[in-house]
Protein backbone atom coordinates (compact mmCIF):
# COMPACT_ATOMS: atom_id res chain seq x y z
CA UNK A 1 0.00 0.00 0.00
CA UNK A 2 1.63 3.82 -1.37
CA UNK A 3 1.02 6.84 -1.16
CA UNK A 4 0.30 9.23 -4.08
CA UNK A 5 0.06 12.54 -5.11
CA UNK A 6 0.46 15.47 -7.51
CA UNK A 7 0.59 19.37 -7.89
CA UNK A 8 0.17 21.19 -11.22
CA UNK A 9 0.44 25.08 -10.76
CA UNK A 10 0.71 28.27 -12.45
CA UNK A 11 3.77 29.42 -10.69
CA UNK A 12 6.66 28.15 -10.22
CA UNK A 13 7.83 25.81 -7.02
CA UNK A 14 5.98 22.80 -6.13
CA UNK A 15 8.57 20.83 -4.66
CA UNK A 16 8.16 21.90 -0.80
CA UNK A 17 4.23 21.33 -1.13
CA UNK A 18 4.36 18.45 -3.07
CA UNK A 19 7.20 16.54 -0.06
CA UNK A 20 5.03 17.88 2.27
CA UNK A 21 1.99 15.92 1.19
CA UNK A 22 4.11 12.75 0.73
CA UNK A 23 4.66 13.40 4.88
CA UNK A 24 1.47 13.18 5.30
CA UNK A 25 1.20 10.09 3.60
CA UNK A 26 4.09 8.25 4.83
CA UNK A 27 1.65 6.31 6.97
CA UNK A 28 0.90 4.57 4.01
CA UNK A 29 4.21 3.50 3.65
CA UNK A 30 7.67 3.88 3.71
CA UNK A 31 9.89 2.02 2.15
CA UNK A 32 11.10 3.88 -0.95
CA UNK A 33 10.09 7.63 -2.13
CA UNK A 34 10.58 9.58 -5.19
CA UNK A 35 9.46 12.63 -7.24
CA UNK A 36 9.50 13.39 -10.56
CA UNK A 37 9.14 17.40 -11.23
CA UNK A 38 8.76 19.04 -14.29
CA UNK A 39 11.16 21.40 -16.09
CA UNK A 40 9.37 22.26 -18.94
CA UNK A 41 10.57 20.73 -21.28
CA UNK A 42 11.89 17.86 -19.83
CA UNK A 43 11.44 16.10 -16.70
CA UNK A 44 13.50 15.57 -13.11
CA UNK A 45 13.41 12.09 -11.43
CA UNK A 46 15.25 11.75 -7.69
CA UNK A 47 14.18 8.42 -5.65
CA UNK A 48 15.74 6.40 -3.49
CA UNK A 49 15.24 3.86 -0.56
CA UNK A 50 14.00 4.84 2.46
CA UNK A 51 11.56 7.99 3.86
CA UNK A 52 10.80 10.92 2.24
CA UNK A 53 13.57 12.77 4.44
CA UNK A 54 16.36 10.69 4.24
CA UNK A 55 15.55 10.16 0.41
CA UNK A 56 14.47 13.46 -0.54
CA UNK A 57 15.13 16.00 2.75
CA UNK A 58 17.38 18.46 2.31
CA UNK A 59 17.97 17.63 -1.55
CA UNK A 60 18.39 20.38 -3.22
CA UNK A 61 16.31 19.89 -6.42
CA UNK A 62 15.85 21.69 -9.69
CA UNK A 63 11.86 23.16 -8.77
CA UNK A 64 9.67 23.62 -11.88
CA UNK A 65 5.63 24.59 -11.76
CA UNK A 66 4.45 20.32 -11.84
CA UNK A 67 5.38 17.32 -10.00
CA UNK A 68 4.49 14.07 -8.62
CA UNK A 69 5.68 12.04 -5.74
CA UNK A 70 5.21 8.45 -4.21
CA UNK A 71 5.90 6.94 -1.16
CA UNK A 72 6.00 3.21 -1.19
CA UNK A 73 4.98 -0.23 0.25
CA UNK A 74 6.92 -2.95 -1.67
CA UNK A 75 3.95 -5.60 -3.46
CA UNK A 76 5.42 -6.34 -6.41
CA UNK A 77 9.50 -6.41 -6.84
CA UNK A 78 11.44 -5.72 -3.70
CA UNK A 79 12.95 -2.27 -1.83
CA UNK A 80 15.68 -0.82 -4.04
CA UNK A 81 15.95 2.29 -6.10
CA UNK A 82 15.06 0.78 -9.51
CA UNK A 83 11.88 -0.31 -8.11
CA UNK A 84 10.88 2.99 -6.45
CA UNK A 85 8.57 4.94 -8.29
CA UNK A 86 8.22 7.17 -10.52
CA UNK A 87 9.38 4.97 -13.00
CA UNK A 88 9.60 6.55 -16.55
CA UNK A 89 9.35 5.80 -19.84
CA UNK A 90 12.22 5.34 -22.46
CA UNK A 91 12.79 8.30 -23.62
CA UNK A 92 11.95 9.58 -20.27
CA UNK A 93 9.49 12.07 -21.03
CA UNK A 94 6.63 10.38 -19.27
CA UNK A 95 6.76 9.81 -15.42
CA UNK A 96 4.26 7.85 -13.47
CA UNK A 97 3.29 6.73 -9.82
CA UNK A 98 0.80 4.04 -8.77
CA UNK A 99 -1.16 2.35 -5.76
CA UNK A 100 -2.08 -0.67 -6.24
CA UNK A 101 -1.11 -4.21 -7.68
CA UNK A 102 -1.60 -5.03 -11.19
CA UNK A 103 -2.66 -8.65 -12.93
CA UNK A 104 -1.30 -10.00 -16.11
CA UNK A 105 1.73 -7.55 -15.80
CA UNK A 106 4.40 -10.23 -16.93
CA UNK A 107 2.99 -11.18 -20.56
CA UNK A 108 2.92 -7.82 -21.44
CA UNK A 109 6.21 -7.11 -19.78
CA UNK A 110 7.66 -9.59 -22.09
CA UNK A 111 5.65 -8.06 -25.33
CA UNK A 112 6.71 -4.67 -24.55
CA UNK A 113 10.62 -5.41 -24.33
CA UNK A 114 10.24 -7.86 -27.15
CA UNK A 115 9.02 -4.30 -28.76
CA UNK A 116 12.35 -2.98 -27.82
CA UNK A 117 11.14 -1.40 -24.47
CA UNK A 118 13.84 -1.09 -22.11
CA UNK A 119 12.78 -1.68 -17.97
CA UNK A 120 14.82 -0.74 -15.67
CA UNK A 121 12.85 -2.19 -12.24
CA UNK A 122 10.69 -5.49 -11.86
CA UNK A 123 7.71 -3.33 -10.88
CA UNK A 124 3.90 -4.42 -12.64
CA UNK A 125 4.03 0.09 -12.42
CA UNK A 126 6.67 0.00 -14.97
CA UNK A 127 4.53 -1.57 -17.27
CA UNK A 128 2.21 1.35 -17.50
CA UNK A 129 4.58 3.79 -18.43
CA UNK A 130 5.81 1.99 -21.64
CA UNK A 131 2.37 1.45 -22.45
CA UNK A 132 1.32 4.79 -22.33
CA UNK A 133 4.22 5.84 -24.18
CA UNK A 134 3.45 3.54 -27.29
CA UNK A 135 0.17 4.78 -27.36
CA UNK A 136 1.42 8.13 -27.46
CA UNK A 137 3.80 7.35 -30.38
CA UNK A 138 0.64 5.64 -32.04
CA UNK A 139 -0.37 9.63 -32.05
CA UNK A 140 -3.19 9.17 -29.24
CA UNK A 141 -3.65 11.70 -26.42
CA UNK A 142 -2.15 11.05 -22.70
CA UNK A 143 -5.58 10.31 -21.41
CA UNK A 144 -6.45 7.58 -24.02
CA UNK A 145 -3.39 6.45 -23.66
CA UNK A 146 -3.32 5.47 -20.51
CA UNK A 147 -7.09 4.50 -20.34
CA UNK A 148 -6.11 2.16 -22.94
CA UNK A 149 -2.83 0.89 -21.10
CA UNK A 150 -4.98 0.59 -18.02
CA UNK A 151 -7.76 -1.14 -19.52
CA UNK A 152 -5.54 -4.02 -21.09
CA UNK A 153 -4.39 -4.26 -17.09
CA UNK A 154 -6.33 -6.00 -14.48
CA UNK A 155 -5.60 -5.59 -11.05
CA UNK A 156 -6.38 -2.55 -9.13
CA UNK A 157 -4.53 1.26 -9.42
CA UNK A 158 -4.61 4.81 -8.56
CA UNK A 159 -1.86 6.81 -11.08
CA UNK A 160 -0.82 9.85 -11.14
CA UNK A 161 1.02 10.53 -14.71
CA UNK A 162 3.17 13.55 -16.20
CA UNK A 163 4.72 13.93 -19.37
CA UNK A 164 7.51 16.65 -20.29
CA UNK A 165 5.05 17.77 -23.42
CA UNK A 166 2.06 19.01 -20.72
CA UNK A 167 1.11 21.00 -17.91
CA UNK A 168 -1.67 18.43 -16.64
CA UNK A 169 -1.48 15.46 -14.40
CA UNK A 170 -3.15 12.53 -15.90
CA UNK A 171 -4.60 10.18 -13.29
CA UNK A 172 -7.10 7.29 -12.98
CA UNK A 173 -8.16 5.26 -10.40
CA UNK A 174 -9.87 1.69 -9.93
CA UNK A 175 -9.93 0.03 -6.56
CA UNK A 176 -7.45 2.31 -4.99
CA UNK A 177 -8.01 5.44 -3.56
CA UNK A 178 -7.12 8.71 -5.59
CA UNK A 179 -8.70 12.52 -4.85
CA UNK A 180 -8.38 15.66 -6.26
CA UNK A 181 -7.63 18.92 -4.95
CA UNK A 182 -8.58 22.07 -5.68
CA UNK A 183 -6.73 25.19 -5.70
CA UNK A 184 -6.66 28.95 -6.99
CA UNK A 185 -4.55 28.72 -9.93
CA UNK A 186 -3.37 25.34 -8.84
CA UNK A 187 -5.06 22.00 -8.36
CA UNK A 188 -3.89 18.51 -7.00
CA UNK A 189 -3.84 14.65 -6.55
CA UNK A 190 -3.26 12.30 -3.62
CA UNK A 191 -4.59 9.14 -2.23
CA UNK A 192 -6.62 10.59 0.76
CA UNK A 193 -7.70 14.00 1.54
CA UNK A 194 -5.22 14.38 4.77
CA UNK A 195 -2.39 14.59 2.25
CA UNK A 196 -3.50 17.69 1.08
CA UNK A 197 -4.96 19.37 3.88
CA UNK A 198 -2.24 22.61 3.59
CA UNK A 199 -2.88 23.34 0.21
CA UNK A 200 -6.96 23.01 0.09
CA UNK A 201 -10.54 21.90 1.55
CA UNK A 202 -12.18 21.01 -1.31
CA UNK A 203 -12.39 18.80 -3.04
CA UNK A 204 -13.70 16.28 -6.06
CA UNK A 205 -13.74 12.70 -5.54
CA UNK A 206 -13.33 10.22 -8.76
CA UNK A 207 -15.00 7.03 -8.88
CA UNK A 208 -13.59 3.89 -9.76
CA UNK A 209 -13.23 3.59 -13.62
CA UNK A 210 -12.79 7.31 -13.85
CA UNK A 211 -9.81 8.90 -15.21
CA UNK A 212 -9.05 12.63 -15.07
CA UNK A 213 -6.76 15.26 -16.61
CA UNK A 214 -5.90 18.14 -14.15
CA UNK A 215 -3.84 21.13 -14.69
CA UNK A 216 -3.61 24.48 -13.03
CA UNK A 217 -6.82 26.54 -14.89
CA UNK A 218 -9.15 22.93 -13.86
CA UNK A 219 -10.25 19.24 -14.27
CA UNK A 220 -11.85 17.35 -16.81
CA UNK A 221 -12.90 13.84 -15.74
CA UNK A 222 -13.74 10.69 -17.87
CA UNK A 223 -14.91 7.12 -17.94
CA UNK A 224 -15.23 4.56 -20.23
CA UNK A 225 -18.07 3.14 -21.58
CA UNK A 226 -18.32 0.84 -23.86
CA UNK A 227 -14.92 1.25 -25.39
CA UNK A 228 -15.17 4.90 -25.32
CA UNK A 229 -13.94 7.91 -22.83
CA UNK A 230 -17.07 10.10 -22.14
CA UNK A 231 -17.08 12.82 -19.84
CA UNK A 232 -17.86 13.29 -16.49
CA UNK A 233 -19.46 16.26 -14.75
CA UNK A 234 -18.73 16.62 -10.80
CA UNK A 235 -18.69 18.93 -8.45
CA UNK A 236 -16.02 19.59 -5.88
CA UNK A 237 -17.21 18.60 -1.64
CA UNK A 238 -15.94 20.49 0.98
CA UNK A 239 -14.12 18.93 3.83
CA UNK A 240 -14.23 20.07 7.64
CA UNK A 241 -10.36 18.90 8.35
CA UNK A 242 -7.59 21.03 9.27
CA UNK A 243 -4.25 21.22 8.70
CA UNK A 244 -3.15 21.37 12.09
CA UNK A 245 -4.95 17.86 12.47
CA UNK A 246 -2.35 16.45 10.65
CA UNK A 247 0.69 17.94 13.44
CA UNK A 248 1.30 15.92 16.38
CA UNK A 249 1.34 19.00 18.71
CA UNK A 250 3.69 18.65 21.20
CA UNK A 251 3.28 14.73 21.72
CA UNK A 252 6.04 12.58 20.98
CA UNK A 253 3.95 9.98 18.66
CA UNK A 254 0.75 10.77 16.98
CA UNK A 255 -0.54 7.57 18.41
CA UNK A 256 -0.10 9.52 22.09
CA UNK A 257 -2.00 13.04 20.55
CA UNK A 258 -4.79 10.63 18.94
CA UNK A 259 -5.09 8.39 22.76
CA UNK A 260 -5.41 12.47 24.42
CA UNK A 261 -7.41 13.54 21.67
CA UNK A 262 -10.82 10.80 22.97
CA UNK A 263 -12.71 12.90 25.56
CA UNK A 264 -12.76 15.96 23.16
CA UNK A 265 -13.99 13.49 20.28
CA UNK A 266 -16.53 12.18 22.64
CA UNK A 267 -17.75 15.19 23.99
CA UNK A 268 -18.04 16.22 20.04
CA UNK A 269 -20.18 13.02 19.63
CA UNK A 270 -22.69 14.06 22.18
CA UNK A 271 -23.20 17.48 20.95
CA UNK A 272 -24.46 15.85 17.28
CA UNK A 273 -26.08 12.69 18.16
CA UNK A 274 -28.94 14.42 16.24
CA UNK A 275 -26.60 13.78 12.87
CA UNK A 276 -26.97 10.22 13.44
CA UNK A 277 -30.85 9.79 13.30
CA UNK A 278 -31.53 10.37 10.12
CA UNK A 279 -29.05 7.06 9.59
CA UNK A 280 -30.46 5.38 12.43
CA UNK A 281 -33.81 5.28 10.94
CA UNK A 282 -32.73 4.74 7.58
CA UNK A 283 -31.15 1.45 9.00
CA UNK A 284 -33.73 0.55 11.17
CA UNK A 285 -36.52 0.53 8.16
CA UNK A 286 -34.02 -1.10 5.89
CA UNK A 287 -34.04 -4.09 7.90
CA UNK A 288 -35.92 -6.87 5.86
CA UNK A 289 -36.22 -9.66 8.43
CA UNK A 290 -34.95 -8.38 11.35
CA UNK A 291 -31.43 -8.74 11.20
CA UNK A 292 -27.92 -7.37 9.44
CA UNK A 293 -24.77 -8.26 8.55
CA UNK A 294 -21.63 -6.15 9.86
CA UNK A 295 -18.76 -6.42 8.18
CA UNK A 296 -15.24 -5.26 9.43
CA UNK A 297 -11.69 -5.59 9.87
CA UNK A 298 -8.97 -4.84 12.63
CA UNK A 299 -9.53 -3.07 14.95
CA UNK A 300 -13.08 -1.68 13.41
CA UNK A 301 -14.10 -5.63 13.88
CA UNK A 302 -13.66 -5.11 17.47
CA UNK A 303 -15.76 -2.54 17.16
CA UNK A 304 -18.36 -3.94 15.07
CA UNK A 305 -18.79 -6.90 17.34
CA UNK A 306 -19.24 -4.59 20.53
CA UNK A 307 -21.67 -2.91 18.08
CA UNK A 308 -23.64 -6.66 17.54
CA UNK A 309 -24.11 -6.41 21.43
CA UNK A 310 -25.64 -2.65 21.36
CA UNK A 311 -27.98 -3.90 18.86
CA UNK A 312 -28.92 -7.22 20.66
CA UNK A 313 -29.20 -5.71 23.95
CA UNK A 314 -30.31 -1.80 23.29
CA UNK A 315 -32.43 -2.66 20.18
CA UNK A 316 -33.44 -6.55 20.68
CA UNK A 317 -31.85 -6.77 16.83
CA UNK A 318 -30.39 -9.70 15.91
CA UNK A 319 -26.71 -9.25 13.79
CA UNK A 320 -23.76 -11.26 12.46
CA UNK A 321 -20.53 -9.95 12.30
CA UNK A 322 -18.64 -11.56 9.70
CA UNK A 323 -14.34 -10.93 8.96
CA UNK A 324 -14.07 -8.62 6.22
CA UNK A 325 -11.53 -10.95 3.89
CA UNK A 326 -14.07 -14.21 5.08
CA UNK A 327 -17.18 -12.65 4.21
CA UNK A 328 -17.09 -14.15 0.39
CA UNK A 329 -17.06 -17.20 2.02
CA UNK A 330 -19.48 -17.17 5.12
CA UNK A 331 -22.07 -14.92 3.22
CA UNK A 332 -23.69 -17.64 1.20
CA UNK A 333 -26.88 -16.68 2.62
CA UNK A 334 -26.94 -13.21 1.59
CA UNK A 335 -29.28 -12.36 -1.28
CA UNK A 336 -31.70 -9.46 -2.37
CA UNK A 337 -32.61 -6.87 0.43
CA UNK A 338 -30.46 -8.00 3.13
CA UNK A 339 -28.82 -5.14 5.06
CA UNK A 340 -25.04 -5.35 5.52
CA UNK A 341 -23.52 -2.23 7.96
CA UNK A 342 -19.63 -1.69 7.32
CA UNK A 343 -17.48 -0.26 9.76
CA UNK A 344 -14.11 1.17 7.96
CA UNK A 345 -11.53 3.91 9.46
CA UNK A 346 -10.00 4.23 6.24
CA UNK A 347 -12.84 3.64 3.98
CA UNK A 348 -10.28 1.97 2.20
CA UNK A 349 -9.60 -1.09 3.48
CA UNK A 350 -9.42 -3.85 0.53
CA UNK A 351 -11.12 -6.65 2.38
CA UNK A 352 -14.29 -4.37 3.33
CA UNK A 353 -14.55 -3.00 0.15
CA UNK A 354 -14.35 -6.59 -1.80
CA UNK A 355 -17.28 -8.07 0.76
CA UNK A 356 -19.46 -4.46 -0.04
CA UNK A 357 -19.25 -5.26 -3.84
CA UNK A 358 -20.20 -8.41 -3.07
CA UNK A 359 -22.88 -7.64 -1.63
CA UNK A 360 -24.13 -5.37 -3.56
CA UNK A 361 -23.80 -7.61 -7.02
CA UNK A 362 -26.44 -9.80 -4.07
CA UNK A 363 -28.40 -7.28 -4.36
CA UNK A 364 -28.18 -6.75 -0.57
CA UNK A 365 -28.32 -3.08 1.15
CA UNK A 366 -25.29 -1.56 2.39
CA UNK A 367 -24.89 1.03 5.23
CA UNK A 368 -21.36 2.33 6.58
CA UNK A 369 -19.53 3.90 9.48
CA UNK A 370 -16.65 5.79 8.31
CA UNK A 371 -13.84 8.18 9.75
CA UNK A 372 -12.00 9.18 5.84
CA UNK A 373 -14.00 12.02 4.07
CA UNK A 374 -14.34 10.82 0.64
CA UNK A 375 -13.54 7.27 1.16
CA UNK A 376 -14.21 4.46 -1.70
CA UNK A 377 -16.62 2.93 1.75
CA UNK A 378 -18.59 6.23 1.21
CA UNK A 379 -19.16 5.91 -2.97
CA UNK A 380 -20.46 2.31 -2.15
CA UNK A 381 -22.88 2.59 0.31
CA UNK A 382 -26.79 3.39 0.45
CA UNK A 383 -25.70 5.55 2.93
CA UNK A 384 -23.18 6.42 5.63
CA UNK A 385 -22.22 8.35 8.88
CA UNK A 386 -19.05 9.51 9.74
CA UNK A 387 -17.32 8.88 13.42
CA UNK A 388 -16.03 12.68 12.99
CA UNK A 389 -12.18 11.36 15.01
CA UNK A 390 -10.67 13.81 12.84
CA UNK A 391 -7.33 12.27 10.54
CA UNK A 392 -6.05 9.37 12.42
CA UNK A 393 -2.03 9.05 11.25
CA UNK A 394 -0.60 6.58 13.84
CA UNK A 395 -0.88 3.08 12.47
CA UNK A 396 -2.41 2.06 15.60
CA UNK A 397 -6.20 3.21 15.75
CA UNK A 398 -7.45 3.95 18.68
CA UNK A 399 -9.71 7.45 18.74
CA UNK A 400 -11.44 6.14 16.01
CA UNK A 401 -11.75 2.44 18.02
CA UNK A 402 -14.01 4.52 20.67
CA UNK A 403 -15.16 6.77 18.17
CA UNK A 404 -16.48 4.05 16.35
CA UNK A 405 -18.06 2.35 19.55
CA UNK A 406 -20.21 5.47 20.59
CA UNK A 407 -21.30 5.90 17.23
CA UNK A 408 -22.58 2.11 17.37
CA UNK A 409 -23.61 3.21 21.07
CA UNK A 410 -25.57 6.19 19.56
CA UNK A 411 -27.44 4.09 16.21
CA UNK A 412 -28.16 0.86 18.12
CA UNK A 413 -30.41 3.26 21.00
CA UNK A 414 -32.02 5.82 18.24
CA UNK A 415 -32.91 2.44 16.48
CA UNK A 416 -34.25 1.31 19.96
CA UNK A 417 -35.78 4.89 20.80
CA UNK A 418 -35.46 7.47 18.10
CA UNK A 419 -36.12 9.81 21.42
CA UNK A 420 -33.14 8.47 23.46
CA UNK A 421 -31.16 11.61 21.70
CA UNK A 422 -31.17 13.62 25.53
CA UNK A 423 -29.99 10.02 27.06
CA UNK A 424 -27.23 9.83 24.81
CA UNK A 425 -25.58 12.80 25.23
CA UNK A 426 -25.63 12.65 28.73
CA UNK A 427 -24.66 9.36 28.64
CA UNK A 428 -21.49 10.26 26.55
CA UNK A 429 -20.80 13.51 28.42
CA UNK A 430 -20.10 11.72 31.15
CA UNK A 431 -17.65 8.97 29.43
CA UNK A 432 -15.99 11.94 28.29
CA UNK A 433 -15.68 14.01 31.50
CA UNK A 434 -14.82 10.82 33.41
CA UNK A 435 -11.85 10.09 30.94
CA UNK A 436 -10.61 13.58 30.59
CA UNK A 437 -10.29 13.85 34.24
CA UNK A 438 -8.22 10.45 34.62
CA UNK A 439 -5.65 10.21 31.32
CA UNK A 440 -2.69 11.94 33.22
CA UNK A 441 -3.06 9.31 36.35
CA UNK A 442 -4.30 6.20 33.58
CA UNK A 443 -1.53 6.83 31.50
CA UNK A 444 1.05 6.96 34.47
CA UNK A 445 -0.14 3.34 35.64
CA UNK A 446 -0.26 2.28 32.02
CA UNK A 447 3.70 3.36 32.35
CA UNK A 448 4.36 1.05 35.37
CA UNK A 449 2.58 -1.55 33.97
CA UNK A 450 4.51 -1.20 31.17
CA UNK A 451 7.58 -1.61 32.87
CA UNK A 452 6.69 -4.80 34.18
CA UNK A 453 5.58 -6.47 31.22
CA UNK A 454 7.87 -4.95 28.76
CA UNK A 455 10.13 -8.01 28.45
CA UNK A 456 7.46 -10.62 28.26
CA UNK A 457 7.23 -13.07 25.48
CA UNK A 458 3.37 -13.54 25.90
CA UNK A 459 0.31 -11.73 27.26
CA UNK A 460 -2.93 -12.88 27.56
CA UNK A 461 -6.11 -10.44 27.52
CA UNK A 462 -9.60 -11.49 29.10
CA UNK A 463 -12.85 -10.42 28.65
CA UNK A 464 -16.72 -10.99 29.07
CA UNK A 465 -19.62 -9.86 27.44
CA UNK A 466 -19.38 -6.71 25.75
CA UNK A 467 -15.49 -6.44 26.83
CA UNK A 468 -14.58 -9.72 25.29
CA UNK A 469 -14.04 -7.98 22.09
CA UNK A 470 -12.06 -4.86 24.31
CA UNK A 471 -9.93 -7.82 25.43
CA UNK A 472 -9.57 -8.48 21.78
CA UNK A 473 -8.65 -5.03 21.36
CA UNK A 474 -6.11 -4.70 23.55
CA UNK A 475 -4.16 -7.83 22.42
CA UNK A 476 -3.92 -6.15 19.30
CA UNK A 477 -2.73 -2.80 20.31
CA UNK A 478 -0.03 -4.67 22.34
CA UNK A 479 0.66 -6.82 19.89
CA UNK A 480 1.21 -4.39 17.07
CA UNK A 481 3.20 -2.02 17.91
CA UNK A 482 5.53 -3.15 20.38
CA UNK A 483 5.80 -6.67 18.86
CA UNK A 484 5.22 -8.88 21.83
CA UNK A 485 2.82 -12.04 21.20
CA UNK A 486 -0.76 -11.32 22.62
CA UNK A 487 -3.78 -12.98 22.46
CA UNK A 488 -7.29 -11.90 23.72
CA UNK A 489 -9.92 -14.66 25.01
CA UNK A 490 -13.26 -14.61 26.43
CA UNK A 491 -12.52 -15.20 30.28
CA UNK A 492 -14.88 -18.21 30.37
CA UNK A 493 -13.08 -19.82 27.11
CA UNK A 494 -9.76 -19.94 28.68
CA UNK A 495 -9.90 -23.02 30.73
CA UNK A 496 -10.85 -24.88 27.45
CA UNK A 497 -7.06 -24.87 26.38
CA UNK A 498 -5.16 -21.61 26.17
CA UNK A 499 -4.49 -21.89 30.18
CA UNK A 500 -2.25 -24.46 29.30
CA UNK A 501 -0.10 -21.55 28.23
CA UNK A 502 0.27 -20.10 31.60
CA UNK A 503 3.64 -20.29 33.14
CA UNK A 504 5.13 -18.51 35.82
CA UNK A 505 4.89 -14.65 35.18
CA UNK A 506 2.87 -14.77 32.18
CA UNK A 507 0.93 -10.91 32.13
CA UNK A 508 -2.85 -11.51 31.98
CA UNK A 509 -4.82 -8.65 32.10
CA UNK A 510 -8.47 -8.78 32.49
CA UNK A 511 -10.82 -6.33 32.05
CA UNK A 512 -13.50 -6.28 34.53
CA UNK A 513 -17.22 -5.83 34.16
CA UNK A 514 -19.31 -3.56 36.34
CA UNK A 515 -22.33 -6.04 36.35
CA UNK A 516 -21.99 -7.84 39.66
CA UNK A 517 -22.79 -11.30 38.01
CA UNK A 518 -20.29 -11.42 35.50
CA UNK A 519 -17.51 -9.98 37.74
CA UNK A 520 -17.88 -13.47 40.39
CA UNK A 521 -17.57 -15.21 36.90
CA UNK A 522 -13.96 -13.43 35.94
CA UNK A 523 -12.69 -13.52 39.57
CA UNK A 524 -12.73 -17.26 39.12
CA UNK A 525 -11.07 -16.89 35.76
CA UNK A 526 -8.58 -14.89 37.58
CA UNK A 527 -8.16 -17.21 40.16
CA UNK A 528 -7.14 -20.14 37.56
CA UNK A 529 -4.46 -18.09 36.00
CA UNK A 530 -3.15 -17.26 39.06
CA UNK A 531 -2.73 -20.51 40.94
CA UNK A 532 -0.77 -21.26 37.92
CA UNK A 533 1.41 -18.75 38.18
CA UNK A 534 0.32 -15.90 36.08
CA UNK A 535 1.16 -12.36 36.83
CA UNK A 536 -2.52 -10.74 36.87
CA UNK A 537 -3.64 -7.03 35.79
CA UNK A 538 -6.96 -5.49 36.60
CA UNK A 539 -8.43 -2.78 34.25
CA UNK A 540 -11.41 -2.16 36.26
CA UNK A 541 -14.01 -0.21 38.51
CA UNK A 542 -12.73 1.76 41.42
CA UNK A 543 -14.53 -0.22 44.10
CA UNK A 544 -14.23 -3.65 43.20
CA UNK A 545 -11.55 -5.70 45.04
CA UNK A 546 -10.15 -8.41 43.26
CA UNK A 547 -7.46 -11.18 43.53
CA UNK A 548 -4.70 -8.99 41.52
CA UNK A 549 -1.38 -8.48 41.56
CA UNK A 550 -2.33 -5.12 39.62
CA UNK A 551 -4.78 -2.92 38.99
CA UNK A 552 -5.77 0.21 36.93
CA UNK A 553 -9.04 1.43 38.65
CA UNK A 554 -11.19 3.41 35.60
CA UNK A 555 -13.89 5.63 35.94
CA UNK A 556 -16.41 3.76 34.51
CA UNK A 557 -19.77 4.30 34.32
CA UNK A 558 -22.31 1.62 33.44
CA UNK A 559 -21.48 -1.90 31.27
CA UNK A 560 -22.74 -0.19 27.81
CA UNK A 561 -19.92 2.60 27.88
CA UNK A 562 -16.97 0.34 29.50
CA UNK A 563 -15.62 -0.59 26.17
CA UNK A 564 -15.09 3.33 25.69
CA UNK A 565 -13.47 3.91 29.03
CA UNK A 566 -11.39 0.65 29.18
CA UNK A 567 -10.06 0.92 25.68
CA UNK A 568 -8.17 4.14 27.35
CA UNK A 569 -5.63 2.28 29.50
CA UNK A 570 -5.20 -0.74 27.01
CA UNK A 571 -4.00 2.18 24.64
CA UNK A 572 -1.44 3.31 26.95
CA UNK A 573 -0.71 -0.26 28.21
CA UNK A 574 0.21 -0.63 24.54
CA UNK A 575 1.80 2.42 23.47
CA UNK A 576 4.32 3.01 27.10
CA UNK A 577 5.49 -0.78 26.27
CA UNK A 578 6.25 0.13 22.45
CA UNK A 579 8.04 3.12 23.83
CA UNK A 580 9.44 1.06 26.93
CA UNK A 581 11.05 -1.60 23.89
CA UNK A 582 12.01 1.69 21.73
CA UNK A 583 9.60 0.70 19.29
CA UNK A 584 8.26 4.08 17.19
CA UNK A 585 4.50 3.71 17.72
CA UNK A 586 3.34 5.60 14.82
CA UNK A 587 5.16 3.08 12.27
CA UNK A 588 4.70 -0.56 13.60
CA UNK A 589 7.34 -2.56 11.41
CA UNK A 590 5.26 -4.49 8.44
CA UNK A 591 2.18 -2.91 9.18
CA UNK A 592 0.06 -0.08 6.98
CA UNK A 593 -2.60 2.46 8.35
CA UNK A 594 -5.17 1.07 5.59
CA UNK A 595 -4.54 -2.37 4.20
CA UNK A 596 -5.67 -1.21 0.30
CA UNK A 597 -4.74 -4.78 -0.94
CA UNK A 598 -6.53 -8.11 0.03
C1 LIG B 1 -5.70 -1.52 14.11
O1 LIG B 1 -4.90 -0.82 15.05
C2 LIG B 1 -5.02 -1.60 12.75
N1 LIG B 1 -4.63 -0.32 12.29
C3 LIG B 1 -5.85 -2.39 11.76
O2 LIG B 1 -6.28 -3.59 12.37
C4 LIG B 1 -7.12 -1.65 11.26
O3 LIG B 1 -8.05 -1.51 12.30
C5 LIG B 1 -7.74 -2.49 10.14
O4 LIG B 1 -6.81 -2.57 9.09
C6 LIG B 1 -9.06 -1.91 9.63
O5 LIG B 1 -8.86 -0.63 9.10
P1 LIG B 1 -10.15 0.26 8.72
O6 LIG B 1 -10.87 0.56 10.00
O7 LIG B 1 -9.57 1.47 8.07
O8 LIG B 1 -11.00 -0.56 7.80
Amino acid sequence: MCGIAGITRRRAGVLSDLLKALKNLEYRGYDSAGVAISLGSRLLVRKGVGTIDQVLGGVSLEDGRMGIGHTRWATHGGVSVENAHPHTSCDGRIALVHNGTLDGFERLREELRARGHVFKSDTDTEVIVHLVEEGIEEGLDPISSLSRALSELGGSYAVAMISADSDSIFVARYKSPLVIGIGNGENYCASDVAALLHLTREFVFLEDGELAEISPEGIRIWRMVGGKLESVNRGAERVEWVPQQMEKGGYEHFMMKEIFEQPHILRKLAETVEYYVKFSEGLRSALKDGWLSIVAAGTSLHAGMIGKYYLSRVSGLRSEVVIASEFPEWSHHLGKGDVVLAVSQSGETADVLEAIRIARDRGARVFSIVNVPGSTLTRLSEDYVFIQAGPEIGVAATKTFTAQVAVLYIIASLMSDSDSGVRLMRDLEVVSEEILGSMEGLSEEARNVAKLIRMSKHAFFLGRGINYPTALEGALKLKEISYIHAEGYAAGEYKHGPLALIEEGVPVIAVIPTEEALVNKIIYNLMEVRARGAFTITVQPPEVSLPSDREIRVRVRDELTSPIAYAVPLQLIAYHTAVELGRNPDKPRNLAKSVTVE
